[in-house]
């Protein structure tokens, strides 16, 4: 019953959830597939090469039609443009690129119509350098927005050796000579959480949004906000470890003091019914992750280890199974990502073309069934691959601020191909060209070729979350994960039922042993004889147990 909505915790004038489930039920967003809506990429409504809330609601049959339960949405607001959206300069406001409030509440209006929930993405790390706040602050060291931010006197030196996560150091100088704080880019100066008035600030905003019928918020940078009242130096320098921060930054991350703030925000979710709030937390330690998904702090946390393991079972068994008893131990579910705005595509980090896309439907397979809740970023239900964006239509500020050695993050934020004309659909015809340049090639990846092709990548997912639906052992219940050589399996219980969701992950097929009912395949080759299922390499199945 992971796909059902919960019964309706309707705003006045508003209408029910299309698809009302029993009241006993476990809350949505414990097993909810949550689709990550790259605004800017999604679709273009006004031809102005940009994608926009207007294109995301003439999509939004889409979404229903391929079963997800929710959007996230990556940051509306108006914005300085320096990090896509993450330098946000008005939060209760909607950048006009995009549209405005009224279309927000329409884009929930449509998509309650549907049975989809609306998540937005709130960041309160820090905002634009163009937020009033910055700008009186820059104006008058004495105004009270200078103490909303990191501001130290002139000096020769920086206050301490803190780096900024997207390269060189993050203290930047004011015209006046003063030094601010930014652990992104110099256009997102940190806010300080010790202000009172930056935490009202953020209540207001949640309350604005959640006024208008929103069902949650992704929360960036959630292991952030506050630093050390000391501003001490950290004891290593910054990596981009494997899996998320360590001891080595624990100076500028994951501050004891900012669980209060996630149980505020919890009780002021609390009053809305049925929302949520889902927060980015990139530490190395599962464990200290887990935390920030107690009862009363947030409702999840996402967990990145799946999205950074290599394409082998010790890798994998152990993303799944540290998470499982990381977040089994404060009561949470698990929040699954295979994808996201950040990293590269998965078909081309499992080794491109044929194989990587063989190893990403499988993939999508195993996320599908896990217990928790599953987020799939827009256009991995395509199989798109990492695009290649030339180094002059590049955007993302990782690949400026590391003179190129990084090649940032644009080659997962190509629009989305609809069609397969010489536009792909993406804006209507005649528009502006593309905000970023979409490859000739992606044309053979395009919805409506897909909509029509059964063995597609888009049907692989569309299958797979009706069979999720319909069987409470995926995405509800519990799960063991085990290895036997290349080949990985995920035991998943639910309601007395249990489903099977094993994955070849070597070069030579196996057999499997088994009397029950293959639910779904991820790939061509898989037959059953004599009580075995043979599973060709890369290609995953569900079984139902009898
Ligand atoms: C998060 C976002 C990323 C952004 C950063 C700074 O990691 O996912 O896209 O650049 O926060 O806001
Ligand atoms: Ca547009």
């Amino acid at each position: 019953m992971s796909a059902r909505l919960v019964a309706a915790g309707t705003a006045a004038g508003q209408q029910p959830w299309s698809r009302p489930a029993p009241a006993q039920e476990q809350p949505w967003w414990r097993s909810a597939v949550v689709y990550q809506v790259y605004l800017r990429s999604f679709a273009d409504g006004n031809g102005d090469g940009i994608g926009d809330l207007a294109g995301l609601r003439a999509r939004l049959p889409y979404l229903s039609w391929l079963g997800v339960d929710a959007l996230w949405i990556n940051p509306h607001y108006p914005s300085g443009g320096a990090d896509g959206g993450y330098d946000v300069v008005d939060y209760r406001a909607v950048d006009p690129e995009y549209g405005d409030v009224s279309d927000v509440e329409a884009l929930v209006a449509d998509a309650r119509q549907l049975g989809l929930r609306v998540v937005l993405d709130v960041v309160p790390n820090h905002t634009s350098d163009r937020h009033p706040w910055f700008q009186a602050a820059l104006a008058d060291p004495d105004a009270p927005e200078a103490s909303r931010y990191h501001f130290a006197p002139p000096s020769e030196e920086p206050p301490n050796n803190w780096r900024s996560l997207f390269g060189g150091p993050a203290w930047s100088r004011t015209p006046d000579g003063r030094w601010y704080l930014h652990l992104f880019a110099p256009e997102q100066p940190d806010l300080n959480w010790r202000d009172p008035v930056v935490a009202e600030d953020f209540e207001r905003t949640l309350r604005f949004w959640l006024d208008r019928g929103v069902s949650g918020f992704r929360v960036d940078v959630a292991y952030g906000l506050y630093k050390d009242p000391e501003l001490r130096d950290n004891p290593g320098s910054y990596s981009p470890t494997l899996f998320g921060h360590g001891p080595e930054q624990a100076m500028t991350w994951n501050q004891p003091e900012v669980h209060d703030v996630w149980r505020r925000w919890r009780s002021v979710c609390d009053e809305y019914p049925d929302t949520m709030l889902v927060g980015e937390v990139c530490l190395a330690d599962l464990d200290e992750v887990a935390l920030y998904s107690r009862p009363d702090e947030l409702h999840q946390s996402l967990s990145f280890r799946l999205l950074k393991s290599r394409w082998e079972t010790p890798a994998f068994a152990e993303a799944i199974g540290s998470a499982l008893d990381a977040f089994g131990r404060v009561g949470a579910p698990v929040s699954w990502v295979l994808g996201n705005h950040d990293k590269d595509r998965m078909v081309s980090r499992f080794g491109g073309s044929e194989t990587g896309l063989a190893r990403a439907r499988a993939a999508a397979l195993l996320l599908l069934s896990l217990p928790g809740s599953a987020y799939v970023y827009a256009g991995d239900e395509l199989g798109l691959p990492q695009a290649h964006v030339p180094d002059e239509a590049k955007q993302d500020p990782i690949f400026f601020r590391s003179g190129g050695e990084r090649a940032g993050r644009d080659g997962c934020r190509v629009p989305m191909p609809w069609n397969a004309t010489a536009g792909v659909g993406f804006s209507p015809a005649g528009a502006a060209k593309p905000w970023l340049p979409v490859p000739a090639e992606w044309r053979r990846h395009a919805v409506s070729r897909q909509t029509r092709d059964s063995g597609s990548v888009l049907h692989l997912y569309r299958e797979a979350l009706a069979v999720r639906a319909e069987h409470p052992a995926l995405g509800t219940g519990e799960a063991t994960v085990s290895t036997r050589g290349d080949v990985l399996t995920v035991r998943c219980t639910g309601q007395g039922r249990t489903v099977r969701c094993v994955v070849n992950m070597g070069t030579d097929t196996a057999w499997v042993r088994s009397r029950g009912e293959v639910l779904l395949e991820s790939g061509p080759g898989v037959h059953t004889s004599a009580g075995s299922v043979a599973l060709p390499p890369d290609t995953a199945v569900w079984i139902a147990e009898d």
